[in-house]
């Protein structure tokens, strides 16, 4: 099962990823889950990373980087691992890419660079306010990061709404990411279990 869990900044999803590997190990104990993230640990992540945080680097490279990464994190992680049979959960996957670099090269051109990669098995959107998101980066204390200003991430919500269209076959639990960190991983577990067909998926 491929797991992925999206969301604007702040919205809580690096901890939720873990919120939801310690609930798998809780419900099916010796059942192989592998957390892992876009921008990937990798070698092209971590070039990812650079041209992140290089002002010169423009915006309309991203796109091929995150591709590029994403390829990459694939072949190396996320295939290797599900054809083990084990679950696994991302922190971010191409839907971040046709949110956060749509405004860059356009919908259409981001969906085509992504269409050969695999659909999850269930895509977790962490739904909160861009206020609020930001709200949540200050108060840790974060320096804020290219995409992290009011006018940029309203931008891409509406884009996260838009990129959904593009995703027929995807299916998408959007879940209510305010409140507590334990009540969001409650309603992230229940749709896991749905998505599962009731049952917590073994
Ligand atoms: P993020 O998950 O915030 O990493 P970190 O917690 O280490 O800062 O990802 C970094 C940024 O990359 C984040 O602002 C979202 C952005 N991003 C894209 O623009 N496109 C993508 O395809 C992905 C995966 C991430």
């Amino acid at each position: 099962m491929f797991i992925t869990i999206e969301g604007l900044d702040g919205s809580g999803g690096t901890t939720q990823v873990e919120r939801l590997r310690a609930e798998w190990a809780r419900r099916a104990p010796g059942r192989e889950v592998v957390c892992t993230r876009e921008p990937s640990p990798g070698p092209v992540g971590r070039l990812l990373r650079q041209a992140l945080a290089d002002v010169t680097i423009g915006e309309g490279v991203l796109p091929y980087l995150f591709a590029a990464d994403r390829r990459d994190h694939l072949d190396r992680v996320v295939l290797p691992a599900l054809a083990r049979g084990a679950v696994v959960i991302s922190d971010r996957y191409a839907l971040s890419s046709l949110a956060y670099q749509s405004a860059a090269l356009g919908l259409d051109k981001v969906a085509a660079l992504n269409a050969d990669f695999p659909a999850p098995d269930l895509t977790v959107l962490l739904d909160l306010p861009p206020a609020e998101c930001l709200a949540r980066i200050d108060a840790r204390g974060a320096t804020r990061e290219r995409f992290e200003t009011l006018p940029r991430l309203e931008q891409i919500a509406a884009a996260y709404e838009a990129g959904l269209l593009r995703l027929p076959t995807w299916r998408v639990a959007r879940i209510d990411a305010s409140g507590t960190p334990d009540e969001v991983a409650a309603r992230v577990a229940e749709a896991v279990g749905q998505a599962g067909g009731g049952t917590w998926p073994r």
